[in-house]
């Protein structure tokens, strides 16, 4: 492993940032991702404040900016035409002003915002910032269990694959399978133009994706439909464990802002998340594993969705598998943590989300490892991340075993993942 020059890493990932910022909002990356991604921005904040907090706020305020009426929070906002990218505005035909995909992303707008109000040198400013994004996200919060939980489980769904933003884990093949892509509209994709096709989801995936695409559409992109009607319907533990994260930080947030009913309500839908979540461990696996709603099943897939369950805050016991697990899993690749296990016949070390470690991913099972006492686990998820990027540069993802980069180069929020990782000596306990 090159050494590691903490001061040039971090111009560099500032440099990144800057060059990556379209004034108001960041893109992932030049080409690949053209416009603002949900939780690339919320992640990307963090990095942000290190060195602008104003423009930090700015980031998550762009994105709430086009919340729908209904709460829901989309998963990429147009701000701009561009080719480059598909599916684009017009196969989602959302019919809003400024255009929008019409799926979400994981929560972790709650999270991001805590944290960079907690952080702030200029409070007076971050707790202005706070009062007026807390309600909406607490709106979007209220979405998912309107819209997401019809039946009250304690649980949300997701509805497409990309909502999870683990777009083609090993995780969603037997639910996708499911999907007809019969009446799928000719198209061209545009990312296998900019990264390695063999890094990226497959043609057939990208068929399904599609199809639900259409089959919402079809439904006029009405949220009190969608989840009865998808032929998806999947409980990712990752992603109800950034929910309840998220709820437990904004309802200490709310507290702060003498907000106490809007924390009341926080908390206990996130209390409601946290006693549901253990529903879905499972002690063969020493992980938590995903629900397929559809079938009525548990999904046997021992992805890092399982494991990034530990950014809640789960019971100690479930942590302490989570950690011993991650052990497991470290000694089958150089670096941990990768997106699926090594040992499991659909592994592939280089395409996407079957098998390749992504930082953002480590920096959220890391945070949750270390305040569950985890210490030794979390500080080896963050030097491993931190060896990659000396040795291959800031990518959006890396291969675990040979530590070759992946995907889009430059990434905005791998570099943003660095300056947390590098700048955790100033953050408080
Ligand atoms: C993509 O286009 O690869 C995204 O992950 C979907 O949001």
């Amino acid at each position: 492993m090159t050494a590691l020059d903490t001061a040039a890493l971090l111009r560099e990932a500032e440099a990144i940032l800057r060059a990556n910022d379209r004034g108001t909002y960041t893109v992932p990356t030049e080409g690949l991702y053209p416009f603002q991604w949900n939780w690339d921005s919320c992640l990307t904040a963090l990095g942000q404040a290190r060195f602008d907090e104003a423009r930090a706020f700015r980031e998550i305020e762009t994105l709430l900016d086009h919340q729908w009426e209904d709460g829901m929070v989309p998963h990429i906002v147009f701000h701009q035409p561009d080719d480059g990218y598909f599916p684009g505005p017009d196969v989602w035909r959302t019919g809003r002003a400024v255009p929008t995909s019409g799926i979400t992303q994981p929560p972790v707008a709650g999270f991001a915002l805590a944290r960079l109000v907690e952080r702030a040198r200029d409070r007076a400013a971050a707790e202005r910032a706070a009062r007026a994004l807390l309600p909406k996200i607490a709106a979007w919060h209220d979405w998912f269990m309107r819209c997401r939980d019809p039946e009250g489980t304690g649980l949300v769904a997701i509805v497409h694959p990309w909502e999870s933003g683990r777009d083609n884990s090993v995780d969603w093949d037997a639910a996708l399978a499911r999907v007809s892509t019969e009446g799928v509209e000719p198209f061209v994709r545009r990312d296998t133009g900019h990264a390695n096709p063999a890094h990226r989801p497959t043609q057939e995936q990208y068929e399904r994706y599609v199809a639900l695409v259409q089959g919402f559409r079809d439904l006029g992109w009405d949220n009190a439909k969608i989840h009865d009607a998808s032929p998806f319907r999947v409980v990712d533990p990752g992603f109800n464990a950034i929910l309840v994260r998220s709820g437990f930080d904004l309802a200490r947030l709310a507290d702060e802002l003498a907000e106490g009913a809007l924390a009341a309500r926080l908390r206990g839908q996130a209390e409601r998340g946290l006693a549901a979540l253990d529903g879905l461990w499972s002690e063969a696996h020493g992980q938590y594993l995903c629900w397929d709603r559809v079938a009525g099943a548990p999904v046997d897939s021992p992805s890092v969705g399982g494991l990034l369950a530990a950014f809640a805050p789960v019971p100690a016991p479930r942590a302490a598998a989570i950690a011993r697990r991650i052990e497991a899993l470290a000694e089958r690749a150089r670096f941990a943590v990768p997106s699926h296990d090594p040992a499991a016949p659909e592994y592939d070390g280089r395409r996407y989300w079957r098998g390749p470690l992504w930082l953002i991913v480590n920096y959220m099972i890391a945070d949750g490892l270390r305040a569950a006492g985890e210490t030794a686990v979390a500080e080896r998820i963050v030097a491993d991340s931190l060896a990659l990027i000396a040795d291959s540069g800031f990518a959006e993802y890396y291969d675990p075993q040979t530590g070759a980069p992946c995907g889009g180069g430059r990434f905005t929020w791998t570099a943003a993942m660095v300056i947390e990782f590098l700048s955790r000596e100033r953050q408080p306990a």
